[in-house]
């Protein structure tokens, strides 16, 4: 019987306004964590800012955990829209994601942004879940380590002392495009990475995520990769019973092969 314990993380990016998140959660909220114990696996849900106290509140007894999409770079201050660490943390967020694709090329989220946000989440006991990947032109033009290095160096410096970090590697041409990487190719970034962050991070707990594209069909074969502990799902999150299906078949691949 398998004992690793698996991740999956559902971004609901920006499609789920309060009302629609709120009650997709009273709907199904036995459900998943029925799926959660059944799996042993840990579900993090990432709703928009304005639904996450709404959805802890109606988590806060289960096993269901929540995260936000992004938070404040700063402490606090003149920073009009933004969200800070610390909000979040009271809140209820036990996670957050950073450097989402999305992010960096519609915000202009730098690496040393990245870094203070890592910073500021782990100043309020919150696991960043840190987003990497390369777009499709340095994938085909080989340059997908150099960018991996770049954006895995201010998580290095940032995380020193964190206790856990997620590291999830997302390829930008991946995201949203129905196409995932092969076998092979993901087998050398996550041995990379692994090898990478282990080295320079020994006394931080590292787990480590794939996403962009995740369904029903591709969630088994992906979950057997050495050092993929879980999935960052986007658009098949805003359907529960794929949602369901995704988890439970990988839970159920693992569970198989051993
Ligand atoms: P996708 O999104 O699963 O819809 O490709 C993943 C993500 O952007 O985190």
């Amino acid at each position: 019987m398998n004992t690793k314990s698996l991740l999956f993380v559902a971004n609901w990016k920006m499609n789920m306004p309060f009302t629609k998140a709120h009650s997709f959660i009273r709907t199904h909220l036995s459900a998943l964590e029925l799926l959660a114990q059944k799996s042993h696996s840990t579900i993090i849900i990432c709703p928009s800012f304005i639904a996450l106290s709404d959805i802890y509140m109606q988590t806060q007894k289960t096993s269901i955990k929540i995260g936000a999409q992004s938070c404040s770079e700063h402490v606090a201050g003149a920073y009009t829209g933004e969200v800070d660490a610390l909000s979040l943390a009271q809140a209820g967020c036990a996670y957050t994601l950073v450097g989402h694709s999305e992010r960096r090329t519609n915000f202009n989220e730098s690496s040393k942004i990245i870094g203070g946000k890592i910073r500021r989440l782990l100043e309020n006991n919150i696991i960043p879940i840190i987003c990497v990947g390369e777009t499709y032109n340095d994938y085909i033009g080989g340059r997908t380590f150099d960018i991996l290095t770049e954006q895995i160096a201010p998580i290095i410096t940032h995380s020193k002392h964190a206790k856990t970090i997620i590291i999830a590697y997302e390829p930008v041409w991946s995201i949203g495009s129905g196409t995932i990487p092969d076998n092979d190719y993901l087998t050398s970034i996550f041995s990379w990475l692994s090898d990478t962050t282990t080295s320079q991070l020994p006394t931080t707990n590292l787990f480590f995520l794939y996403g962009g594209s995740v369904n029903e069909h591709n969630a088994q074969q992906i979950i057997h990769i050495n050092h993929v502990h879980g999935l960052l799902i986007g658009s098949m999150s805003l359907d529960f019973q794929k949602f369901q299906n995704i988890v439970s078949s990988s839970c159920d691949a693992l569970t198989t092969l051993k």
